[in-house]
């Protein structure tokens, strides 16, 4: 019997025994209370309680939020389900430097999607190019890869630096090396995890990928050291440590360590997915200490990386964007079919990024991090002095953190974010016992001391 005559008579069985209305009625209620709970779920009528049971009970357990769950954004400021009104002192890792929903960023957004939103580079798109030339005029390179994440960009510099250290350094093949550093941060894929020492994001997930090297951070004798080796490709390096805890070095480490590299005829590749785009009062934390009044004017301080890496900020937190930028004689190594996503380079992120650029730029979102930086590090280095709570304070811009006089392995951190939340200002720990303050950089200079308020209180309050 054939599909067709055997659905017919089903159907003319279920007809004889009076079963059809009853199925067609159940089918009927189950999707009403499908929709309903839909629906629910789609308006978001629910509890934070309820929110997080969901992530809990659905979602694989990869992080621990602060219990609080945010629906809305603007500014500097995010709202939680139930209405409460809270700074956000961490703008998602430093990628909502520009304001949570910036109206331009937002407007650039739709209005692409509303056009086109992805071809995939199996042809030509009518942003990308616009998109790259902006970029690389924006930050002086030559040329640009667009890929999406922060992780893909450093892999992307990654095998950059390897092909360009087989192609044009002539290190015999599978044997070149890049140095990195010890507490590094630079993402969580497999290559990625295995040049890292936070045991967290290592352990179970070998074999390792080789071909890197650790030397401490800020220590340019053992990086002088390590890149004297036979083999070394390049030096893969954040400007300042963010995840490791806001580790500044000393102010000629960036510029000396791209010192050595070049002596050593290896790339020196910078990792601003953190630090980069104004974070740290500059345009990019290898700027050092310009005092630039408008765009980047690339002044003495200035040391140009042979890779750079963004992502986050490049975005303004609307949409994945980042990019590996270099000049010719670099990426002139990557041939078709070598690398590539089928989402980077699309035409969404290309205006989004141009919009958020723009608003860095016109928004003088570097000069402001840069001075309300020093009003942060001041008023907080006070309550170092007051409170034995508190240790120490460090930072650059408006990327801070706080130390905590305690262990590591302590809860103190967590639960001054967790009174800091209840008093309406999200931040969160790092690692064990400190604390990393990085709010969007369109904050005002009275917004800040409000802000200052609430951490000066919360800290003196703690009882542990
Ligand atoms: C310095 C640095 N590099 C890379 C990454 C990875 O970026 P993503 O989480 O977008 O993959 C991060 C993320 O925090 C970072 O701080």
């Amino acid at each position: 019997m054939n599909q067709r005559s055997f659905a017919l008579r089903s159907l003319s069985q279920l007809l004889n025994l009076g079963l059809l209305p009853q199925i067609l009625f159940n089918s009927f209620v189950n999707n009403q209370k499908h929709q309903e709970k839909m629906a629910d779920i789609m308006e978001k009528k629910l509890s934070s309680e309820e929110a997080m049971k969901l992530e809990n009970d659905h979602g694989a357990h990869n992080y621990h939020p602060l219990p609080v769950v945010l629906d809305r954004g603007e500014g500097v400021f995010v709202w939680d389900l139930e209405g409460k009104k809270y700074f956000d002192f961490l703008s998602a890792y430093s990628a909502v430097n520009q304001g949570h929903c910036h109206p331009k960023i937002v407007n650039a957004m739709t209005a692409q999607a509303q056009k086109l939103t992805l071809t995939s580079r199996a042809f030509y798109n009518s942003v990308l190019g616009e998109y790259e030339r902006f970029i690389t005029e924006y930050f002086g390179f030559e040329k640009v890869l667009p890929m999406n994440t922060g992780a893909e960009a450093v892999e992307t510099a990654i095998k950059i630096c390897r092909k360009w250290a087989y192609e044009k350094k002539g290190i015999a093949q599978d044997q070149a090396i890049i140095v990195v550093c010890e507490q590094n941060f630079h993402g969580r894929t497999t290559t990625i995890v295995s040049f890292s020492d936070d045991q967290d994001a290592r352990k179970s997930f070998g074999p390792y990928t080789p071909g890197f090297v650790s030397v401490p951070y800020n220590d340019l004798e053992a990086l002088e050291k390590a890149m004297s080796m036979p083999n070394v490709a390049g030096f893969l390096v954040e400007p300042i440590q963010g995840e490791a805890g806001v580790n500044t070095p000393a102010e000629d480490y960036i510029s000396k360590a791209a010192e050595i590299c070049r002596k050593n005829n290896a790339l020196f590749i910078a990792d601003e997915v953190q630090t980069g785009i104004a974070r740290t009062g500059s345009l990019l934390a290898v700027c050092g200490n310009c005092n630039c009044e408008g765009h980047c004017e690339q002044q003495s301080s200035y040391t140009k990386p042979d890779l750079l890496i963004l992502g986050k900020a490049l975005s303004g937190g609307a949409y994945p964007v980042s990019a590996v930028l270099s000049d010719n004689d670099i990426m002139e190594v990557i041939k078709p079919g070598q690398h590539g996503s089928t989402f980077g380079g699309n035409p969404v992120a290309g205006e989004v990024a141009m919009a958020a650029l723009q608003v860095v730029t016109d928004e003088k979102l570097a000069q402001n991090a840069r001075k309300l930086g020093e009003i942060f590090r001041a008023e907080m280095q006070k309550l170092v002095d007051e409170s034995p709570l508190l240790k120490g304070v460090r930072g650059k811009g408006l990327l801070n953190a706080v130390l905590i006089n305690d262990t590591p392995e302590s809860k103190t951190a967590w639960n001054l974010c967790v009174a800091m939340k209840d008093n309406g200002l999200l931040a969160k720990p790092t690692h064990g016992n400190i604390i990393r303050f990085a709010p969007p950089l369109v904050m005002t200079e009275s917004q800040l001391i409000e802000c200052i308020a609430i951490i000066k209180k919360t800290f003196l309050d703690y009882k542990s």
